[in-house]
């Protein structure tokens, strides 16, 4: 398990101080949603369907390249088991994007959505980025939760939303370029004096972001 202190997770990593901006990522959501194995698949490219319920609180370390830039993505993967609550809710300050994540062949995990939602409310940053996911698409035979209603509950709480498969590997890259393209977004706003009169109008600003990707799955 990691804590804030913590080095990176390889040599290659803590020895690698040449990017522009570092994003700290957060995913939660309930237990067995696919946190933990949706970063494994990004940042890994692995996929084991063990299930070994995460304690506490990890993270893993990618630098992608978004606008010319050079983007540091620390991505925490918290334990969606209630017990940890009070350890994982305290990682949540900082965060600049959260991936709040339900499972679609599980009711019970998309209806605590909402309470996820409350949380990142009382714990985050108020200009935190969300994109609302809706794993195991894959699951078709199983789904119980509709992608128009899980579009619904991300329309009605303001965040974007994307049906996904760590197992299949779809939407998985979108997902976190999309959450690091909304997260640019976002800074460019606050750093544009036309778009934000209380700003100080300095610093880089990142370009364009690209249009949104389409919200949900194929399959
Ligand atoms: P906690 O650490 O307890 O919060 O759970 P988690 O959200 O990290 O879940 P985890 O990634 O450990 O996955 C739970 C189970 O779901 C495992 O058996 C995975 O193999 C399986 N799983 C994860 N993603 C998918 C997916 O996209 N499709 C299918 N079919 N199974 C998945
Ligand atoms: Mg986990």
């Amino acid at each position: 398990m990691a804590s804030a202190g913590d080095p990176p997770t390889s040599p290659r990593d803590a020895a690698d101080q040449n990017f522009d901006y570092m994003f700290k990522l957060l995913l939660i959501g309930n237990s067995s949603v696919g946190k933990t194995s949706f970063l494994f698949r990004y940042a890994d490219d692995s996929f084991t369907p063990a299930f070994v319920s995460t304690v506490g609180i990890d993270f893993k370390v990618k630098t992608v390249y978004r606008h010319d830039k050079r983007i540091k993505l620390q991505i925490w993967d918290t334990a969606g088991q209630e017990r940890y609550r009070t350890i994982t809710t305290a990682y949540y300050r900082g965060a600049m994007g959260f991936l709040l994540m339900y499972d679609v062949a599980n009711q019970e995990s998309f209806t605590a959505v909402q309470d996820w939602a409350t949380q990142i409310k009382t714990y985050s940053w108020d200009n935190a980025q969300v994109i609302l996911v809706g794993n195991k698409c894959d699951l078709e035979d199983e789904r119980v939760v509709l992608a128009e209603d899980g579009q619904r509950l991300a329309d009605d709480l303001g965040f974007e939303f994307f049906e996904a498969s760590a197992k299949e590997n779809i939407n998985v890259k979108q997902v976190f370029e999309r959450l690091v393209d909304v997260i640019c977004e976002k800074m460019n706003e606050s750093l544009d004096p036309s778009s934000s009169p209380g700003s100080n109008g300095k610093g880089p600003a990142l370009g364009d972001a690209p249009p949104p990707q389409p919200s949900s799955c194929s399959c």
